[in-house]
Order: structure tokens, then C-alpha cells, then sequence
């Protein structure tokens, strides 16, 4: 299975999602291929935010070497499952998609967890370091999730 994890900078949430998840994947046998990639493109080609590589090191798990890519109407073609970690990120990747958007393959990420409620990963970008904790521990438990449905 093929999951690409979508925020909206690909710097703060997706990436701890991708980490988490090949992470916790690898860890349980399957063999998933997982990437991120944001709606915009404001921080292409760089490395995750330092809070989130912070947060994810206090977990032993190393992000560092993640790039930002921007999502496009390609990755429709390329993966499985489309997890967006937020309903306007979900919105925007509709949009992208306009007629070539498959969205029977796009899901919110916090359904898998708590289906039905349409839930956001809260964006921690404009605010400090005590943003990153909670945003983790609720990618982690929604990748969590995402392994007791789908495996
Ligand atoms: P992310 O957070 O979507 O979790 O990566 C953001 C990062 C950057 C911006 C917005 C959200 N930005 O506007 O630059």
C-alpha cells in the first residue's frame, strides 16, 4: 500500500505522520510505502520544522532527512490512500484534483481514529513548542489507527 500524508506546508504535521507511520508500519510487518507532501508550496525542499524533527527525536525516531514536496493532480495516479491531516486540507486537495481527483482515495486522517467526526490535527506552526507535543501524540495514536483498520 502506497500512503501519502498531506498538511498544508509539509513541514510541521505531515511529516511527523510520515515518520510515524513507516515507523510503526515497518514495525508491524507491512509493507506500506509512506510520503508526505503539503498543499502549498511555501516550504518545498526544506527540512521538517525544528520542533517537529525535536519531537520525533524524543520519540527515538529520526525525520531529519525528509524533504517538503508540494502536493499535485500526479499523486492521485501514485498512491493508495490520501490522508489529509485537516478538513481544509482536504478541501485544497480536492481542489488541486479538480476533475482528476479520485477522492473515493482520499480520507480524512482523524476519521480512522474517530469515524464520522470529522476532525482536524490542529496546526501548530503559529505557536510555540508546546504545540508539537499534543499534535504528536494524536498523529500517533490516528497512525495507530490507521494499522488496526487497514492491515
Ligand atoms: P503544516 O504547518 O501544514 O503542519 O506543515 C504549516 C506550515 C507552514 C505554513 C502553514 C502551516 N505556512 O503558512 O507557511
Amino acid at each position: 500500500m502506497r500512503i501519502l500524508m498531506v498538511c498544508l506546508g509539509n513541514i510541521c504535521r505531515s511529516p511527523i505522520a510520515e515518520g510515524v507511520m513507516r515507523h510503526k508500519a515497518k514495525e508491524q510487518g507491512l509493507d506500506w510505502i509512506v510520503e508526505s507532501a503539503g498543499t502549498e508550496s511555501y516550504h518545498v525542499g526544506e527540512a521538517p520544522h525544528r520542533f517537529s524533527q525535536k519531537i520525533c527525536l524524543e520519540h527515538g525516531l529520526d525525520i531529519s532527512h525528509q524533504r517538503a514536496a508540494k502536493f499535485t493532480v500526479d499523486s492521485f495516479a501514485v498512491y493508495d490512500k490520501i490522508y489529509a491531516l485537516a478538513t481544509d486540507v482536504y478541501e485544497e486537495i480536492k481542489y488541486i484534483g479538480g476533475k482528476d481527483a479520485d477522492m473515493s482515495k482520499v480520507e480524512l486522517f482523524l476519521n480512522e481514529l474517530h469515524p464520522g467526526k470529522n476532525e482536524s490535527v490542529p496546526d501548530p506552526y503559529y505557536g510555540g513548542e508546546d504545540g508539537f507535543k499534543p499534535v504528536y501524540e494524536l498523529i500517533s495514536k490516528g497512525c495507530d489507527a490507521i494499522i488496526r483498520n487497514n492491515k
